[in-house]
């Protein structure tokens, strides 16, 4: 089986053991104790599914701004991004070495996992710049990535945590979300030696759909993983509980019997199109792929990325050999009027324009506004009535 990143085994950082497990949830309730951002708790519901492994906890300043620059750290390790938790002020925690980190998504912040602080550094002005011009190649505030960054505070904890739950994840998705340990397991037990990974934040439609088929039959995959996102996105994209009954219902109809596990992850959305495209292909070789989609404009965001961005970096600026998994390269894909499929463009070069069913994301929304369903050239029709049902709700 492909090899997580930088060791032999993979290293969540959850607590497995049941009495330790006991132990640190008693002790860190009497612990000094901070709630920290959004970012920062998915981070740690990241690290403790063994996603981020070998990464023990949150980085520090001099490691966040490397990472940002060589998408390494100073001891030369990879790591695609800055995993740093960012606070206002760090008064209630002065002088501790232990704390609790709690969570801001759950009622009550219980605590989500105990730190052992190594450092408190303050990240100044030109620092938060070069990191936000590097991970997400803007520094327009507009940009929900940036935005949602430099909402944070800019006082940075690091050290390693120790991960006591996976915050609202496992609770409100207890059939879709899954640890990378649980992933890797379930890939070994159904015997898949070529697994393709696919990235989703939205229901699928049939270039969704299609994407996946493709990659399987290009790779020779015994089957693939739909790994989709559970965490934040920005106002307007669809919720996760949505769209997690459009691809299991899309799953149902139209894969092959045992090709498709239908999984999630609990991180929000950091829109930075290629570099989160090198973190999602990090993520998914530590669950156990060997082959990662990426396709047009992937983790992108209004017209801040070139459409294939997220994959030259691949080329560009992924450090030498830091990866084993596999990028399938997908180009642009939609439904041909000519031949009655969907068909990657670069695969039919006799195309004009017209000859493709094209429709944005802006359209199709305002359609199911307005209680019509996309074309089946589209959307399966089952796909569409349940977001058609979800957008009458909210309309
Ligand atoms: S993403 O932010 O998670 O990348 P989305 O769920 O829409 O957004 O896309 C999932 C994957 O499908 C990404 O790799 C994206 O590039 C790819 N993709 C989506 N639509 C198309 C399309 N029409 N043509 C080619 N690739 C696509």
């Amino acid at each position: 089986m492909i090899k997580p990143i930088g060791s032999d085994e993979l290293q969540p950082r959850f607590i497995y053991d049941t009495e330790r497990h006991h132990q640190l949830a008693h002790e860190a309730e009497s612990l000094p104790s901070i709630t920290i951002s959004s970012q920062a708790a998915g981070n740690a519901v990241m690290m403790g599914a063994g996603y981020f492994s070998p990464l023990e906890g949150f980085m520090t300043v001099p490691d966040a701004v490397s990472v940002a620059e060589t998408m390494k750290m100073t001891d030369g390790r990879f790591f695609p991004v800055p995993v740093l938790c960012l606070v206002e002020s760090t008064d209630a925690i002065a002088g501790a070495q232990r704390i609790a980190l709690r969570d801001p998504n759950v009622e009550g912040n219980p605590v989500l996992a105990v730190m052992d602080v190594n450092a408190i550094e303050t990240v100044s002005d030109e620092q938060m710049a070069l990191m936000t011009e590097k991970v997400y190649r803007t520094s327009d505030s507009e940009h929900p990535g940036v935005q949602a960054f430099h909402s944070q505070g800019r006082q940075a904890i690091s050290g390693p945590i120790h991960v006591l739950n996976f915050s609202y994840f496992q609770n409100d998705f207890p059939d879709t979300f899954r640890t990378a340990v649980e992933i890797r397991n379930e890939i070994q037990e159904r015997g898949w030696t070529k697994t393709v990974a696919f990235q989703t934040r939205n229901p699928m439609h049939r270039a969704h759909e299609e994407l996946c088929k493709m990659a399987m039959d290009a790779v020779g995959g015994d089957g693939v993983v739909i790994h989709m996102l559970l965490g934040k996105l920005k106002p307007g994209d669809i919720p996760a509980p949505v769209r997690d009954a459009a691809i299991r219902k899309m799953a149902e109809l139209y894969f092959a019997p045992n090709t498709v596990m239908i999984t999630g992850y609990g991180f929000d959305m950091l829109y930075a199109g290629p570099r989160e495209a090198v973190l999602h292909a990090y993520f998914r070789q530590n669950m156990g792929a060997t082959h990662f989609i990426v396709g047009r404009d992937h983790a992108g965001v209004g017209d801040y990325y070139g459409a294939f961005d997220a994959q030259t970096v691949f080329d560009e600026e992924v450090p030498e050999g830091a990866l084993d998994i596999e990028v399938f390269r997908a180009d642009h894909t939609a439904y041909s009027k000519k031949l009655n499929q969907v068909v990657m463009m670069r695969d039919a070069p006799d195309h004009n324009k017209e000859d493709f069913i094209l429709l944005s994301g802006t359209k199709v929304r305002e359609m199911l506004g307005r209680g019509e369903a996309p074309p089946p050239e589209f959307s399966r029709p089952e796909v569409a009535q349940i977001l058609m049902d979800y957008y009458q709700s909210i309309s």
